[in-house]
């Protein structure tokens, strides 16, 4: 039976590279005899354009009907001036919430071939791999009360809620025990639990699991440290597991050891296995239409899919191999080229994943 994909290309840089990525699907999809099926929809500044908001609930509807869904990215100047309730993101944040897409994996993997376009020395870095696992759907991105009032001095202040149940910490801890469990069997938590009451919850609940998973060893940091320990030793990490803000921020950060955030992908799940797919960056604004971005990031998000909601492993072994065979012949983005390497677009990158597989 078919399987289906809903391609949501968004803004800025987002519809160049899900074009590479989509042709390398298409590819996968020869090749394997996979038999996908893709639609495509709007999501952010391109639905803003076209309904007047940034996700419609007929586009959530339908990407729920799908397989899986795979994002380019969304948000741009253009958009950046109207009501924080109708911007670009806020498509972003409602197909997470609204398919309940609570764990966000981010894997910052170093390909060899990328140690010299680290903003690290390579010895630090060879051998990176970390997976950062996200929550997504709670914390201070969807606490109420939100917003921004005028005190009776006329004066303005704004204000968010950070914010966790126990539930919502327990679904997450577990998608990262587990996956510590299959990989080199270390889980570190980071919290703010020396200041954050919230965080002081998240730690408990993280200890009270532990003894379940007693292949798994648990340590906890606070994530001020956590930055500089990502950029001073990362090795030292093997799973992390964060709440919402503090996971956007230090999978931004990651990226960087992998050479370029061009590189990162993500898969977003549901407990049924359904996810949607992206690279971590944005819209680029500042790259966007000149045929120069990264397509890597998106590309092996697509793998992800492939591999997590599809069940498709063979097909994404093969596009991560095929990623892996473009970077040995030497062909790079501009975000992780370095001297000896040869230039190239974002159509020639794709092109060149495409004849790899
Ligand atoms: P960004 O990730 O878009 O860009 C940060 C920097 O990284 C820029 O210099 C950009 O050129 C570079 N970069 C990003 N992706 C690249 C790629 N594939 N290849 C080469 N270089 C790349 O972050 P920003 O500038 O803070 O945000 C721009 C817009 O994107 C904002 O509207 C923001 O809200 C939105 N955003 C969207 C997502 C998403 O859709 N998932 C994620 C982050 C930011
Ligand atoms: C990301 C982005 C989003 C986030 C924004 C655009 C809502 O930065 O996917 O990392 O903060 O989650
Ligand atoms: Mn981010």
């Amino acid at each position: 039976m078919s399987k289906k994909v809903m391609i949501l290309p968004g803004d800025g840089i987002g519809p160049e590279i899900i074009e590479q990525a989509v042709a390398v699907l298409k590819t996968a999809d020869e090749k394997f005899s996979l038999d996908l099926e893709f639609s495509e929809g709007l999501i952010g500044g391109a639905s803003i354009d076209a309904h007047g908001e940034p996700l419609t609930d007929a586009e959530l509807a339908k990407a729920g009907e799908c397989d899986a869904v795979l994002l380019g990215a969304v948000g741009g100047p253009k958009w950046d001036t109207l009501e924080r309730a109708i911007r670009p993101e806020r498509g972003l944040l409602k197909i997470r919430s609204g398919l309940g897409l609570y764990a966000n994996l981010r894997p910052a993997i170093l390909y060899p071939q990328l140690a010299e376009a680290s903003s690290l020395k390579p010895e630090v870095v060879s051998g990176l791999d970390i997976l950062i696992v996200r929550e997504l759907t709670g914390g201070i991105y969807f606490g109420e009360p939100r917003g921004i009032q005028t005190l009776e001095n006329g004066e303005k202040q704004g204000f968010n809620t950070y914010v966790y149940k126990e539930s919502e910490i327990e679904r997450i801890a577990r998608t990262a025990f587990e996956a510590a469990k299959k990989r080199g069997g270390k889980l570190c938590s980071v919290d703010k639990a020396n200041v954050l009451e919230v965080t002081v919850l998240w730690r408990e609940v993280l200890d009270r699991l532990a003894p379940e998973y007693p292949e798994v060893e648990l340590s906890h940091m606070y994530v001020d440290n956590a930055a500089m320990q990502l950029v001073r030793a990362p090795k030292q990490f093997d799973v992390m597991v964060t709440g919402n803000m503090f996971g956007d921020i230090l999978s931004d950060a990651a990226a960087m050891l992998t050479g370029s955030i061009g590189m990162l992908p993500s898969a977003s799940m549901n407990e049924t296995g359904f996810g949607l797919y992206e690279p971590c960056h944005g819209s680029a604004p500042d790259i966007a239409g000149q045929g120069i971005a990264n397509p890597l990031a998106t590309i092996l998000s697509a793998a992800m899919m492939l591999r997590y909601s599809l069940n498709m492993g063979e097909a994404a072994d093969a596009i991560e191999a095929a990623v892996s065979k473009v970077l040995d012949q030497g062909l790079r983005t501009g975000d992780i080229h370095t001297e000896g390497t040869k230039k190239v677009s974002t159509a020639e990158m794709g092109a060149a994943v495409v004849a790899a597989l």
